[in-house]
């Protein structure tokens, strides 16, 4: 039996013994640090000053922290019962500064889309400082339906545009080279800013990139502490060397990063919580985005803050590593 590495020998030690090894060393690193590793201007409800991270790609900026909508509205079906709450969810985010809305024309049978579309008339926010992504559901993919579809959701959001343009999961048998006709179309068109893809895996990923007039903006795939099917499929390299963006999705919602000792002790440490850390280990990775759903304020504001928490490398392998 050869040596084993560092991070292994730590997984036979007692988990007591362990929490006070890491809580030592974090507190070694972090004499003297604050919080929020940049300064842009917010303060939130804990006095502490952070704000946005951006993920710059060729001529946009993005923020590494979005909102998701599924369940907004309704989950396969609208849930007209539910519109007050719902609009509430989303009128708390836009005030505090979430930028960037995903949703798709499958949420609640495009019910969520015309909800985020109110939320943002309502608000007042110019339409040129969000960044608003649908999806377009894989039984539509011919050329005319992907047109079509483009059309219900703008018509929906009461939009004249969509910043980006995803095929929400691939179908066996699809026609890739007449779904991206239809998509480069719609950027011809000025109808969409940005294609991209979702739940594509490495070959089908690349094909998309070929097929699109335009660089593909980004695979949105499951990314997260507790799921790293992207990351070991090779997804995750390839977007990082070829200036995709990954958008990892379900970024914390699974019991694993919840009941994570390792994480629990970060989380004390940093005076953050699980689901905080969590997302700053996405987010300090390059070219990876997220776009947590909560419909807490308290949750939204603490996942807009989790850009500011600042892990060091040796924090990102022991949690990665766990
Ligand atoms: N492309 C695709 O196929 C695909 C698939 C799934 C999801 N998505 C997109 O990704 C978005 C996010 O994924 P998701 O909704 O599956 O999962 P998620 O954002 O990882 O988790 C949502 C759950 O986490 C809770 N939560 C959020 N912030 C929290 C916090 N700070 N502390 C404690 N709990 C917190 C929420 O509860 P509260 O509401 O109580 O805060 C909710 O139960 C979706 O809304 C959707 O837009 C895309």
């Amino acid at each position: 039996m050869g040596m084993k590495s560092p991070v292994l020998v730590l997984f036979f030690l007692p988990s007591r013994f362990l929490h006070g090894m890491i809580e030592k060393s974090l507190n070694r690193r972090r004499k003297g640090r604050p919080s929020c590793s940049f300064v842009c201007g917010k303060q939130n409800s804990k006095g502490i000053i952070c704000a946005m991270k951006f993920e710059t790609i060729r001529d946009l900026q993005i923020p590494k922290i979005g909102f998701g909508t599924w369940s907004i509205g309704g989950r396969e079906s609208p849930d007209p019962a539910s519109d007050e709450s719902s609009l509430a969810v989303l009128r708390s985010a836009l005030e505090l500064g979430y930028t960037h809305f995903d949703t798709a024309e499958f949420y609640a049978a495009g019910h969520t889309e015309e909800l985020l579309g109110q939320a943002v008339r309502e608000s007042g926010m110019s339409r040129e400082n969000l960044f608003i992504t649908s999806k377009v559901s894989p039984e539509h993919l011919n050329y005319e339906e992907v047109l079509t579809c483009c059309e219900n959701s703008l018509r929906r959001l009461r939009m004249e545009y969509l910043d980006l343009y995803l095929i929400h999961w691939p179908m066996r048998g699809m026609n890739l080279v007449d779904s991206f006709r239809a998509l480069n179309q719609l950027v011809r068109d000025s109808k969409v800013r940005y294609l991209g893809v979702s739940n594509f895996d490495l070959g089908l990923l690349k094909t998309a990139a070929e097929l699109s007039e335009t660089p593909l903006l980004t695979d949105q795939v499951p990314y997260s502490l507790a799921e790293r099917t992207y990351q070991q499929n090779g997804v995750l390299e390839y977007c990082q060397q070829n200036d995709i963006l990954l958008t990892a999705y379900s970024p914390i919602k699974r019991r694993k990063i919840s009941g994570s000792p390792i994480l629990k002790v970060m989380a004390r440490i940093k005076h953050a919580s699980v689901q905080q850390v969590a997302l700053a280990w996405l987010v300090q990775q390059p070219r990876v985005i997220t776009i947590p759903k909560s419909s807490h304020p308290g949750h939204q504001e603490d996942n807009l803050d989790a850009a500011g928490i600042e892990l060091s490398s040796a924090d990102m392998t022991l949690l990665e590593n766990e």
